[in-house]
């Protein structure tokens, strides 16, 4: 049996092959299990990947806490973490009865190691570790925006590179995406991401928690038009952006909605700014993509992509640029543990593998280097979470 001649592993400092990891065949098909638990998704997956690059599902479960925060208005991190601990036992096994297989048909294990909140990526990853352990299997610790990264690759035949708008609760980049393990940020958010814009928006609305899908709906009913929010970093010649002003603003508007066809006409006026900046954008990055591919894909993926009219936006910004447009399948926009599997597989085809004593991460930028040369955000407490 062949082992990868070097393991290596991003955030911890092993090259050598652990004691533990048992040899595997390179060039077959592999199955792994995937476990998520960065925010508020208990969620474990099975998904097999083919030599040529195919990904099948083979089972996705997903155990949302979102009845154990909405009195709070928000995720909370410790109510998070010991949800965790409760649900990760259940959801593992029925990811593994769902997948009809014993753990001896699995390649590998991948679990997320960050970012997130960092209590609940410490229940996953010891989950993970545990079952590398005890069932003598490689362990894959995966950045959960590499597992965003490659989510669209889960609904259908993609080909590396492409240009992907990464669009979450917590995140908002663009990223050139060449492989795992291998992508360039080519711009970030300055503040806040456009999903917790949604969310604090829609709070202010007095909408429920998880603001996006709340605030989508609200939106259906209502015309933005007599609104002006603000256009933040228009004319800038990068690809970052920012939604702080317009969460502000939003939110001082919001005081003065006295009717229900005020909040749902400034529901729409919010979500035809997030769509606009998000195009604006990712118009700038589609323009310097195209002067190096020939390979035309953009994809968007992530939470915020489940919104129709920025999907519609976007697509319309991509078929303007020449680009083909993708967006991975409803189920698999929002935190999954698939999207984890396929990246551990993917890495494991590469041979990149884990040590298992790799440490849970709350940060953990995708593209270290650029992050490094081009700080939006200065070291601390108070940067963006990736
Ligand atoms: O990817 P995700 O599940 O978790 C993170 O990694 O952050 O994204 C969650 C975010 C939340 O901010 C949620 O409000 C937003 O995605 N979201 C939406 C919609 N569905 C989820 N935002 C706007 N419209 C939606 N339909
Ligand atoms: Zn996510």
């Amino acid at each position: 049996m062949n082992r990868p001649a070097e393991y290596s592993s991003e955030g911890s400092r092993a090259t050598e092959a652990p004691a533990f990891a048992p040899a595997f065949v390179p060039g077959g098909d592999l199955t792994v299990l995937g476990i998520e638990t960065s925010c508020d998704e208990t969620a474990a997956s099975v998904v097999r990947l083919s030599p040529d690059g195919e990904a099948t599902v083979l089972s996705s479960v997903v155990h949302s806490q979102i009845d154990d925060h909405a009195a709070y208005g928000g995720v909370v991190p410790e109510i998070a973490a010991r949800s965790h601990v409760e649900m990760i036992d259940g959801v593992v096994r029925r990811a593994m009865a769902d997948a009809g297989l014993d753990y001896d048909a699995l390649d590998g294990v991948a679990a997320t190691a960050g970012p997130g909140l960092v209590g609940g990526v410490m229940v996953g990853l010891s989950f993970g570790k545990a079952v590398a352990l005890a069932r003598d299997l490689p362990l894959i610790a995966v950045n959960h925006l590499e597992g965003h990264a490659v989510s669209a690759r889960l609904g259908a035949r993609v080909d590396y590179p492409f240009l992907l708008l990464l669009v979450s609760g917590g995140h908002c980049q663009l990223l050139e995406v060449r492989g795992v393990g291998d992508m360039t940020r080519l711009g970030t958010t300055i503040d806040d991401a456009a999903g917790e814009a949604f969310d604090k928006i829609a709070k202010a609305l007095g909408l429920g928690y998880p603001g996006g899908p709340a605030l989508e709906k609200l939106a259906a009913a209502g015309d933005g038009a007599r609104f002006d929010l603000p256009r933040a970093l228009l004319g800038r010649k990068d690809c970052d952006f920012s939604f702080s002003g317009l969460k502000t603003a939003a939110s001082r508007l919001a005081q003065a909605c006295a009717t229900d066809q005020d909040r749902a006409d400034l529901g729409d006026a919010v979500q035809t700014a997030i769509a606009r900046q998000l195009s604006e954008r990712s118009d700038r990055a589609l323009k310097a993509y195209a002067e190096r591919h020939d390979h035309r894909l953009f994809v968007v993926a992530g939470g915020v992509a489940a919104n129709r009219t920025v999907r519609a936006t976007l697509e319309a910004t991509a078929a303007a640029n020449g680009f083909a447009f993708l967006a991975p399948p409803m189920a698999y926009c929002t935190d999954n543990a698939a999207m984890i599997a396929l990246a551990g597989a993917e890495r494991l085809q590469k041979g990149l593998t884990s040590d298992i004593d790799t440490a849970a991460r709350p940060r953990w930028p995708l593209d270290e280097q650029s992050a490094l040369a081009d700080p939006v955000h200065p070291p601390g407490r108070k940067g963006a979470k990736a």
